[in-house]
């Protein structure tokens, strides 16, 4: 499989909310897109066959960097591409020297924890009623991978 990876602009956000708007119950505004983008964090685009297939938004702090955002379109899901994304991810983060990356995952959201687990990342911590669910609060996973 050829696999394409490219730097998110904003004109790459109609495709990216298209997939945004399917892969999560609360799904980012393209104007969440245009803040992260413009205040710094860097996004990438994973495609295949001439198709984007998912997406990831990073925020550099010193010398940490955080996962904003992470998917793959739900038609594309479960075919290894999750995998490949973050595997750019960590070879961004080793290439420019990062010390660790961090995220934060629902904790409902086992597919994804799974994921980063298998590539090394770890619990550190959770965030109590971080993310809306519907009816409620669900709490976050804090994940880290040290480089
Ligand atoms: C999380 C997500 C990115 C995974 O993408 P994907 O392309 O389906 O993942 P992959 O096919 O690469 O699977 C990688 C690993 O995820 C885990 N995984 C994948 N499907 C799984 C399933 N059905 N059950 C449990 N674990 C699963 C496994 O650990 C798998 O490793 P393995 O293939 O060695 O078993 C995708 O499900 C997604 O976009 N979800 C919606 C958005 C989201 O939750 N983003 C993360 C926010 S923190």
């Amino acid at each position: 499989m050829t696999f394409r990876f490219e730097k998110m602009s904003e004109q790459h956000l109609p495709i990216v909310m298209s997939i945004e708007k399917l892969a999560f119950t609360h799904p980012w505004s393209v104007q969440n897109f245009k803040d992260s983008l413009r205040s710094g964090s860097i996004g990438f685009l994973l495609g295949v066959a001439g198709q984007w297939v998912g997406y990831t938004v990073l925020m550099p702090v010193i010398d940490e960097l955080h996962i904003l955002n992470f998917a793959i379109d739900p038609k594309e899901q479960h075919k290894g591409l999750g995998k490949r994304l973050l595997s750019l991810v960590i070879e961004f983060a080793v290439d420019r020297h990062f010390k660790d990356i961090y995220l934060e995952v629902r904790q409902s959201n086992v597919i994804a924890s799974g994921l980063y687990q298998t590539q090394g990342f770890v619990e550190i911590g959770r965030r109590k009623g971080y993310y809306p669910v519907v009816g409620g609060r669900e709490d976050a996973i804090v994940m880290r991978k040290n480089l």
